[in-house]
Formats: structure tokens, C-alpha cells, sequence
């Protein structure tokens, strides 16, 4: 969206009319509608949307180009978000649905799925699925909990760090995102920065090493950049035992996204692990 918004920003400034849409930069995914002669309206107009938000939505949730144009999103396809004109904005803010919004195979296997019964662990899709999970595990890893969230998965990764290794220290890195409950929003040091003055105060437990950017961090040489950052990682783990605690877990998102969409260097999971 922020790109398909600076496009059209400078297009009127200058002074040309028009729009500029996604498509004339990266193609269509899928075959756009036809543009709507009414707004699709999904309940409110936006104004009255907007009314309506700003008396009864927590001001935590944060509107997107408030100052600009808010845009009511209509409903999304591919690598697309439209508004309730049809008009369609690039998605560069969407992180979770990596095959694009509506990919028609995911809507039929969802509709699939609920048509035959509403999932929860312990049934027979769920052992099917176990076994095709735990064919794509190293040998080490026999295990699977099945969770609704990331905010869930990580809580549980963290209470079971805890419980096995009976210490309390974890390692994050900066930037990170790691989900909403209160420790998790304390492990993510991309939510502290953002709001300062929230009350949200860092879990007294985290260490924030720093986050392994080989593009923009202070480590850019792609030979060195992996073991020097986890070398960071080791002086913490040094630094926390002199201060007599010990290391519960480390937590990295694979790819980190709000610390930038950092792809990691070669071999920093690696020498961190060992
Ligand atoms: C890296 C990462 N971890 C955790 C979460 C939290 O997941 P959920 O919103 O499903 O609780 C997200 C959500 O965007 C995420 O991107």
C-alpha cells in the first residue's frame, strides 16, 4: 500500500490526473473486477466508519495514512488490497499471507475443511497432519503442539524453554516481533520502540542482542556478518551467567519482518545454536 501511495502522490503533484495503479508496476495476479458504478460497501460508509472507529476502537489500534487518506479496505486478491471503489493498492504492509489474499486453492481447502467439520487437535486430520509435519523435521524433533496463534505458539515455546531448562533468560533480537500477550509484547523491541510512552515496559528477562542485518547492521561482510553477530550472542550468554542467571531460550523469527525483512547471513543460525 505505501508504495501504491507514494506513486500516486507524486503523479498529482505533478499536476498530471490519473491513477497509477500496481498493475502498470508488477502485473495483475489475478484478473481485476470490474470497476464498482456504487461503493462496495461491506456495512458503513467510509466516513461513518471512520466516526464510528475513532469514538469506540482503542486508539492502540493504528489507522494507516490517517493524515492522508485512510483507506477502507474492501477486500483483497494476490498481492492486492481494493477499496470499496475497486481501486487497487500494492499490500507492501501484509506480512502473514504469504501466497497472496484469497489464494483460491487456500479458500477451497478452507471451505473444504469446514464443510466436513470445524478442526481441533486430537482428530483424524490433525494425526494426518502430524505425520506430514513431522516429515519434514530433523530426527531430533519428535514433538507437535497444535496452537490458534503466534501469540499462542510462543507463549507455550517459552513456558516450555522454562519448565526444561528451569532458567529464565532469553535472547531476542532488535526489531523483533514476537506476538501481543504481556511477555511476548516484552520480547518485542519493535512494539516498545514504537509506543514509548504505552506503559508497555520490556520483560525483565529479555536481552536484546542486536538485530543481524548483513544490509544495514554493523556486520556487512557476507563471509564474517553470521559469526560475528551470533559472536554477540555468545558475549551475552557470558554476561548473563556472570551475573549468575542462565539462558531459558533464544527466539528469531526466520526471517525477521518488522526488524526490517532481514535476510539472515549465511550460517548465523548455526554458529548461534552451537
Ligand atoms: C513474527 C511474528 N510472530 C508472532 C506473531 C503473532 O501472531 P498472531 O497474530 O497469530 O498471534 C506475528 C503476527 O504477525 C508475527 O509476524
Amino acid at each position: 500500500m505505501a508504495a501504491a501511495v507514494a506513486v500516486r502522490t507524486r503523479r498529482l503533484e505533478s499536476g498530471r490526473v490519473g491513477h497509477v495503479g500496481p498493475r502498470r508496476l508488477i502485473g495483475p495476479a489475478v484478473p481485476p473486477p470490474p470497476r464498482a458504478k456504487r461503493p462496495r460497501l461491506e456495512q458503513l460508509e467510509k466516513e461513518k466508519a471512520l466516526e464510528l472507529r475513532k469514538k469506540h476502537v482503542a486508539p492502540s489500534l493504528g489507522l494507516h495514512y490517517a493524515a492522508v487518506k485512510p483507506i477502507k479496505v474492501a477486500y483483497g486478491r494476490g498481492q492486492y488490497l481494493y477499496d470499496e471503489w475497486d481501486e487497487p493498492y500494492l499490500d507492501c504492509i501484509n506480512n502473514v499471507t504469504h501466497v497472496g489474499h484469497c489464494h483460491p486453492k487456500v479458500v477451497a481447502a478452507g471451505v473444504e475443511q469446514m464443510s466436513k467439520l470445524v478442526h481441533s487437535p486430537g482428530t483424524k486430520m490433525a494425526d494426518s497432519y502430524t505425520q506430514q509435519l513431522l516429515s519434514t523435521f530433523p530426527d531430533n524433533m519428535g514433538h507437535v503442539f497444535y496452537v490458534t496463534s503466534g501469540t499462542e505458539a510462543n507463549d507455550l515455546a517459552l513456558m516450555i524453554a522454562e519448565t526444561v531448562t528451569g532458567h529464565s533468560e532469553i535472547i531476542v533480537i532488535d526489531g523483533a516481533y514476537h506476538g501481543h500477550s504481556k511477555p511476548l509484547v516484552g520480547l518485542s523491541s519493535y512494539k516498545m520502540k514504537e509506543k514509548d510512552d504505552s506503559g508497555i515496559s520490556p520483560n525483565p528477562h529479555a536481552w536484546i542482542a542486536s538485530n543481524p542485518d548483513p544490509f544495514r547492521g554493523k556486520y556487512a561482510d557476507p563471509a564474517t556478518a553470521g559469526t560475528q553477530y551470533a559472536g554477540e550472542v555468545k558475549e551475552m550468554i557470558d554476561s548473563m551467567e556472570k551475573e549468575g542467571k542462565k539462558l531459558a531460550c533464544y527466539v528469531c523469527e526466520s526471517f525477521p519482518g518488522c526488524a526490517g525483512q532481514v535476510k539472515l547471513p549465511e550460517g548465523y543460525f548455526k554458529a548461534v545454536f552451537e
